[in-house]
């Protein structure tokens, strides 16, 4: 089945065409830049870019892949969880094509996509398998028994881990988003030389990061001048690296995993792909991962995500709704 499948559920504009497990074009519009003034995403100000952006960002990804309107046979759209104004720009393009192309239109839980981005690799994907994913809004650990079948064993009880990075970035003064600017600085930076707290203790495989972001807080407000940036950004690298690896394996081991899983905006860190394959790999689990542009938010991931239920023959009426909140998705229904 040929897809487009739209993403609009936060700061990104994204459209992509996908064949199955084959990703044929995937282009995403940043709004960044605008949001970067503010220090963070300001809800009207992404829906009003969205509206823009969305039919250029979609001509743009039919032309890439080759594909004209009428090769496509369904539509997938990101309708939950996210801020409703940016959501229903996307949702109500995606049922107007699907409305006049009379193709079946099919609503895709953002996280649902960032768990099955791995579709777009060419490897067989082992279940049971663990997926940890985190991003701006979401830190999880889930239990994948198969496509659409997925257990929550661990999540964050307040930050994010992209929050971690990104409000450490802003006390660093590195603006936002952060997590990319933390990696580059860490770099040159010496991870042992500030202690930071890890959160929570035992054998939990929920995550808390407050604790990091106020003695983020501190450490920057007691050192003042003497602080060096470099050692700050390379020692909360290295915190939240080691938190997301320990949880994550211990999660596998203890769920009979077969492979470990690494997804979302965060999965970009390359210290935190480094971390999770060597300690994946030691314990003899296959780790897989993304490559970084399908990390971040995006389109081809929903239409990886929206593919297999599609086939089954699921489909969503014009009612399709969009929600701020929203549990993971049902198994798959046969039809
Ligand atoms: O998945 P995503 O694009 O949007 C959400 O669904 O939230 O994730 C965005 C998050 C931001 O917090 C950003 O700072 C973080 O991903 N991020 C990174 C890196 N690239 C993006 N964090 C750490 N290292 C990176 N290289
Ligand atoms: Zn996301």
């Amino acid at each position: 089945m040929t897809l487009l499948a739209i993403e609009t559920s936060c700061d990104e504009t994204s459209a992509a065409v996908v064949r199955g497990r084959e990703v044929l074009s995937n282009v995403v519009a940043s709004q960044i830049e605008m949001h970067q003034k503010w220090g963070g995403v300001v809800p009207e100000a992404a829906a009003r870019a969205h509206v823009e952006s969305i039919l250029p960002v979609i001509e743009e990804a039919l032309s890439t892949a080759g594909v004209t309107p009428e090769d496509l046979e369904g539509l997938a759209v990101t309708n939950r969880p996210g801020l409703v104004g940016a959501l229903s720009v996307g949702v109500t393009a995606a049922k107007a094509m699907a409305l006049r192309l009379r193709i079946p239109l099919l609503g895709v839980h953002h996280l649902e996509g960032h768990i099955l981005s791995v579709l777009s690799l060419p490897d067989e994907i082992p279940f049971p398998h663990v997926c940890l994913v985190v991003s701006g809004g979401h830190t999880e650990l889930v239990k994948v028994d198969a496509i659409g079948a997925y257990t929550i064993l661990g999540q964050t009880l307040d930050d994010a881990a992209g929050e971690a990075f990104d409000k450490s970035a802003r006390l660093l003064g590195l603006g936002y988003p952060g997590g990319r600017a933390i990696q580059e600085l860490a770099q040159c930076g010496n991870p042992k030389r500030y202690s930071l707290p890890q959160g929570l203790k035992g054998d939990t495989l929920d995550f808390s990061f407050s604790g990091l972001k106020t003695a983020m807080s501190r450490l920057v407000e007691n050192e003042g001048k003497n602080l060096n940036p470099a050692d700050a950004a390379a020692s909360l690298q290295a915190t939240l690296v080691k938190v997301l690896t320990e949880r994550a394996v211990r999660a596998a081991e203890h769920h009979g995993a077969k492979a470990l899983t690494l997804v979302g905006g965060v999965a970009a860190n390359l210290a935190l792909r480094e971390s999770l394959r060597e300690a994946a790999e030691r314990r003899g689990l296959v780790f897989l991962t993304p490559p970084v542009a399908l990390c971040t938010d995006n389109a081809a991931m929903i239409g990886l995500a929206a593919h297999p239920r599609l086939m089954a023959g699921e489909s969503d009426g014009f009612a399709l709704d969009c929600l701020p909140n929203s549990d993971l998705p049902l198994p798959i229904r046969q039809s």
